[in-house]
């Protein structure tokens, strides 16, 4: 990678998603991530400003991914600028969403008629095709190699990248009395010369997450917003004290 001695900044906006802008850096092969405060639930369809979600997702991820990074598992995530801004190296975005799963919910208990909260036998991963329009239809592995979205050995590694990423959030989560119940991950390919590698990218927040305080099996993620049961401020607030021991 190339060293640049000029300070990283925020350049041309590259794409405005729902929670998150990307922009361009001088230096071509990075990225700055901008968390806002937007929220967003059903593809768009309900839609709030949330004080602070950005500063705490920015953070809460910056946390995750070197903690993930630190266990083996390589990420596009590499370090925070500001409060909001996040410098990353830009993947090519592999448009299959990994999903991992331990404890039966949201749309598992829909499709399959389950309880949510039955705890699975192992951690089971599901893939997505990233589409808004078609809002993001479950897929096999299957439709994603024929398609030509990704590679069978792309898959390969972003499974056992995946169950990584479950196995040290699951134990990080616990000591704090949290059931991680399930999670989204969005993975890219990073090429350097003729060598590509898939990485983890994008973000691991609570926005992505089902957390569930043990005992009481109250909910600590954006299903707060998503079916109404509080302030989702306040829920992401104490998520943060809880994770780093300070008020944000
Ligand atoms: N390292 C990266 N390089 C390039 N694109 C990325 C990277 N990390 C995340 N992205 C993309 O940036 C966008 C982030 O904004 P977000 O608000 O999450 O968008 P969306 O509405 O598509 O979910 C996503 O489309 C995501 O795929
Ligand atoms: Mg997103």
């Amino acid at each position: 990678m190339s060293l640049d001695p000029r300070p990283y900044s925020r350049g041309e906006l590259l794409y405005q998603g729902k929670a998150k802008q990307v922009y361009a850096t001088h230096d071509p092969a990075r990225i700055i991530i901008h968390y806002t405060d937007g929220a967003t639930a059903f593809n768009g369809i309900k839609k709030a400003d949330i004080a602070d979600k950005g500063v705490i997702n920015c953070r809460i991820s910056a946390f995750f991914m070197e903690k993930v990074a630190a266990a083996g598992v390589p990420v596009a995530f590499e370090r925070n600028l500001d409060d909001r801004d996040q410098l990353c190296l830009k993947v090519d975005i592999i448009p299959v969403e990994v999903v991992v799963r331990n404890v039966v919910a949201g749309g598992l208990a829909k499709k399959l008629g389950l309880p949510e909260g039955q705890v699975l036998s192992a951690p089971l991963v599901e893939h997505f095709y990233k589409s808004d329009s078609l809002n993001d239809p479950q897929i096999n592995e299957s439709t994603a190699v024929v398609l030509g979205w990704a590679k069978a050995w792309e898959l390969r590694a972003m499974h056992e990248h995946a169950l990584r990423v479950n196995s040290v959030l699951k134990a990080f989560w616990s000591e704090l009395n949290i059931d991680l119940v399930d999670f989204k991950l969005e993975f890219g390919r990073v090429t350097v010369g003729t060598a590509t590698a898939v990485v983890l990218a994008d973000e691991i927040t609570p926005d992505g997450s089902r957390l569930w305080e043990r005992g009481t099996g109250r909910k600590l993620d954006k299903d707060v917003f998503r079916r109404d049961l509080g302030d989702l401020s306040d829920t992401y607030r104490e998520l943060y004290t809880r994770v780093f021991g300070k008020a944000v």
